[in-house]
């Protein structure tokens, strides 16, 4: 597979590379992305690839993100063959709450300081940043919907909100004739399996894409930090980040640790660098999309992009699928396994569903049922 292996964007008439170019690294602001040359050298390299998704965010960098990746894509004339997402919720103005979060003064705020700084005047996909805990969904969609109407956006996704503000949405719009999201932007990856309870299925029965972010959590699945007793030796984002309080940069976790040493066996095994197993992991998981890959080298963009070309085979993807399986919790017990059987009398139903359409591996739950058979 190659990035030009172009897949819709959920129900929507846009077609996108299977992994896009994330930008959170173009700009050294945060102390651990790159400078214009490096950021332009990726840029051209994913380009030159094939690929045509990129990923940024109006707070990536302060903004400075959005104008590198702005003046790239003017600077190669690109506008109408690159995907361009970006995103709105995070505050640009600390003190002044409708700076930031997604209520419609604020949105307004972003969408104008996303089309400036990008120098466009449209957005492919705008990314709802974040969930706010306080916006009202009808808020959410009515200000989305009007901003397609005015031909600023093309189209709308929520990244990193709960499943039930997603169907919400999604409902209302399709209730009331708006202009409804078309795709979900989460953290996916071996060490981060939590969206296959509620959000993979809340896709699948929507027909919204779906992006992991951060396939390689941070860096930490290439392998290249390790353990010398208590301390973790190796440079990169993670050291870097190490006493910030931001939670997503806490990978250095006992379960994480146990989940890479299963990892770097199945890369040995496969004779492949453990970015690109984990990365096509991510990538062939049901109900994924477009995964949304990081690099600050070249030699990482080319391994990535490489992540694709082959397939890994099952009883070393049992091996990952085991080692990072997400813990029994209440209520999912009851959607799968013995209490499904109980309700269904111990006939195993088979579920409609894309996937099944489309011949995509089973489903988590699929799976489940089928091993109770
Ligand atoms: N919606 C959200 O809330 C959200 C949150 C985070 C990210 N994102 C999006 O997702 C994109 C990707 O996230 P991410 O950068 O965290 O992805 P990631 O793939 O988990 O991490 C990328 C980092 O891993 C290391 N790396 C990448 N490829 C490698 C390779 N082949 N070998 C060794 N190391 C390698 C590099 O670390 P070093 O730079 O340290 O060398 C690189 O910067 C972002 O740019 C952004 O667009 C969205």
């Amino acid at each position: 597979m190659s990035l030009t292996n172009f897949v819709t964007l959920g129900r929507s008439g846009l077609r996108v590379s299977p992994l896009c170019l994330g930008t959170m690294t173009f700009g050294t602001e945060w102390g651990w992305g790159n400078e214009e040359k490096d950021s332009r050298a990726i840029f051209d390299r994913y380009i030159a690839a094939g690929g045509n998704f990129l990923d940024t965010a109006d707070g990536y960098t302060m903004g400075h993100s959005e104008e590198l990746v702005g003046k790239f894509i003017a600077e190669s004339k690109l506008r109408h063959r690159v995907a361009l997402a970006t995103k709105f919720t995070f505050n640009a103005d600390p003190g002044n709450p409708n700076a930031g979060g997604n209520g419609r003064k604020n949105i307004h705020r972003a969408i104008e300081g996303s089309l400036r700084r990008l120098g466009t005047d449209f957005i492919d996909l705008y990314w709802l940043h974040a969930w706010d805990t306080i916006t009202p969904v009808e808020e959410v969609v009515s200000t989305l919907n009007d901003l397609v109407r005015q031909g600023k956006i093309l189209h709308y996704g929520f990244s990193d909100t709960p499943a039930w503000y997603v169907a919400r949405a999604y409902t209302l719009a399709q209730k009331e004739g708006k202009e409804p999201l078309v795709a979900l932007q989460l953290e996916y990856s071996l060490v981060e399996r939590n969206i296959e309870r509620e959000h993979i299925p809340a896709a699948q029965e929507f027909g919204l894409a779906v992006l992991p972010w951060s396939p390689l959590a941070s860096g930490f699945l290439s392998g290249r930090y390790k353990r010398e007793g208590a301390v973790v030796k190796g440079e990169g984002r993670l050291e870097k980040t190490k006493d910030q309080a931001n939670p997503v940069f806490r990978k250095f976790t006992a379960r994480n640790w146990s989940i890479l040493e299963v990892l770097l066996d199945v890369s040995k095994q496969l004779g492949k660098p453990p970015a690109q197993v984990a990365l096509n992991w991510v990538a062939t998981q049901p109900g994924i999309t477009s995964t949304i890959i990081g690099a600050t080298k070249i030699a990482q963009l080319d391994d990535n992009i490489a992540s694709l070309d082959f397939t890994i085979p099952a009883d070393l993807r049992s091996r990952l699928d085991e080692a990072s399986t997400l813990e029994a919790l209440h209520p999912y017990i009851f959607f799968s396994g013995t209490l499904q059987s109980m309700i269904s009398g111990g006939v195993p139903i088979a579920h409609w569903s894309p996937a099944r359409v489309t011949g995509a591996p089973a489903t988590p739950s699929e799976k489940a049922l089928a091993a109770e058979k």
